[in-house]
């Protein structure tokens, strides 16, 4: 071989060698001098929709049940709930929220009527869980609730009555109708949508439509301190973002993007536990996409709302995959591996990063539906790999924004490439919380920090990693995906490195 070929041959292979294997050293700037905005706790959102057995089963079973509950609440999703300081919950749905009326869900339950799940696999919903029940259910584990009105096949009238009978301290037909049914004070219900998915599941509408009926809407959405939210995107429908704040930007305080990850497409989306490496590196790739949508759509609520008094509520995200083999396909049960834990990882990291707009995130959903924390099955409970992301980043709820300067490696699989870390740092109570993920599954990434503004005398950290990509937490089996402590970081003459191993999400504690 020539010489020259052999130097170009030699260059071409260093730098594949770089990019594949973590070998290169990535950095990290942490502008501690010049702090963000707050990172709002409801970032960490959950989403429960009348959907499988998230709500049946998953929350509340009902006070006769022989697995241990308060007043038909589990006791062992609650405490795990609690310990995940979740800020808010969405509810009722979803599609189902469009085909909901709430006075079928109060009084005694006895009387209360039957409607069938027409989206969710068309079983019979007997709203023994109605309006009491969730606002009860929100005060046990100490959050906000965030409830969807009907639009697609309700009335303004009927949601208007809604808000009054959940909220309303003044004497009237609705808050007596309260009272009667056992609540004598208001609940506290800042958040109220109206409709869910009104492009699709609620109303197959178009933009300029919706906008006029949720500006009807938004007139009569009364109650105290109320936020009101529209119905927004289908991830990248640009056109309906700009429509909605043309015509309705002065009418509402928040707007909703709901974007899923998907290994395959909505025909075919591919096993959440049995997969390859390919399905890896796509997932991860579409999920990153999350970053464009949210920049993009941004842009264009910047451009009607340059002072962003609107917030973006991504009120609906998540992995969808197939559902287990021998579940209801309308339950959309599925498990949730390590691949979960780094999706739920890098999304949350893109919230914090766009927390001047992003004001809210809702997973889809809380419990056994989708990317879920938390699965049930009769008696048993397990915490998934998702659960340990939400309680790890937790450190960033309401804390400062700190801006990062990434350079990382990439990790390649074939032609395509992606970055290799992803993360995003706060600062609250004098504690700097750094959460980065690994997307490479083969190489651990060195990483060095140079602090801006801050010093650093102590680093502690915990690690949420697996032996396998495609690790999970089963029933009856002992964790395989948990979170530990983390000793791969250390503070060296006033900037730190960290070894981050290879698919692995990590939070770093300077003090
Ligand atoms: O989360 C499941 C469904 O996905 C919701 O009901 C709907 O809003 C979305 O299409």
């Amino acid at each position: 071989m020539k010489k020259k070929y052999f130097f170009k041959l030699a260059f071409v292979v260093s730098l594949t060698l770089f990019a594949t294997t973590g070998f290169s050293q990535n950095s990290i700037t942490l502008h501690a001098d010049k702090p963000g905005s707050r990172i709002s706790k409801d970032i960490y959102g959950h989403f429960a929709e009348h959907l499988g057995h998230c709500i049946y089963g998953g929350i509340y079973v009902g006070e006769k049940s022989d697995i241990p509950n308060s007043k038909g609440f589990r006791l062992d999703v609650v405490g795990a709930l609690k310990d995940l300081k979740v800020p808010l919950v969405r509810w009722p749905g979803g599609c189902f929220a469009d085909t909901y009326h709430w006075k079928d869900g109060i009084g005694p339950k006895a009387d209360r009527a039957s409607i069938i799940n027409v989206h969710w696999g068309g079983v019979t919903e007997d709203n023994s869980f109605g309006t009491h029940e969730f606002l009860d259910f929100c005060e046990l584990i100490g959050c906000d609730a965030y409830i969807c009105l009907n639009v697609g096949s309700g009335t303004v009238q009927e949601a208007a009555q809604w808000m009054e009978y959940a909220t309303s301290s003044s004497e009237s037909p609705m808050t007596k109708l309260r009272k009667q049914n056992g609540r004598e004070k208001p609940w506290n219900v800042k958040y109220w949508a109206a409709g869910n998915e009104t492009w699709g599941c609620g109303g197959n509408m178009r933009p300029e439509y919706y906008s006029d009926l949720f500006n009807q809407y938004s007139t009569y959405m009364r109650a105290p301190g109320v936020y009101k939210i529209a119905c927004g995107a289908n991830a990248e429908d640009y056109k309906w973002m700009d429509v909605l704040m043309k015509q309705s930007a002065h009418m509402m305080n928040g707007i909703s993007l709901h974007y899923y990850t998907l290994a395959g497409d909505w025909n075919n989306k591919h096993s959440a536990t049995q997969f390859d490496e390919q399905d890896w590196f796509v997932t991860l790739q579409k999920t990153l996409k999350m970053e464009e949508l949210v920049t993009k759509h941004s842009e264009i609520m910047d451009k009607y709302d340059p002072e962003k008094k609107v917030g973006l509520l991504v009120d609906e995200w998540g992995n969808w995959f197939d559902v287990e083999p021998g579940t209801n396909p309308g339950f959309l049960y599925q498990q949730n591996t390590l691949r979960d834990a780094l999706v739920a990882g890098i999304n949350l990291n893109i919230f914090n990063n766009h927390a001047d707009r992003v004001r809210m995130s809702n997973i889809a959903q809380m419990i056994n539906v989708l990317q879920s924390v938390i699965l049930t099955r009769d008696k048993e409970m397990v915490l998934t790999p998702t659960y340990y992301v939400f309680k790890m980043y937790n450190v960033h709820q309401d804390a400062t924004l700190i801006p990062l300067d990434i350079k990382s490696n990439l990790y390649q699989l074939g032609a395509p490439s992606v970055e290799a870390i992803n993360a995003s740092a706060s600062s609250k109570d004098g504690v700097v919380s750094i959460t980065i993920c690994n997307l490479d599954p083969n190489a651990a990434q060195n990483i060095h920090f140079t602090l801006e503004g801050l010093k650093a005398t102590k680093v502690t950290g915990k690690i949420i990693t697996a032996k396998t990509m495609n690790s999970y937490n089963d029933f009856g089996k002992k964790e395989e995906v948990s979170m530990t402590d983390f000793n791969g970081a250390k503070v060296n003459k006033g900037d730190v490195e960290v070894s981050l191993p290879a698919k692995s999400v990590v939070l770093i504690q300077l003090h």
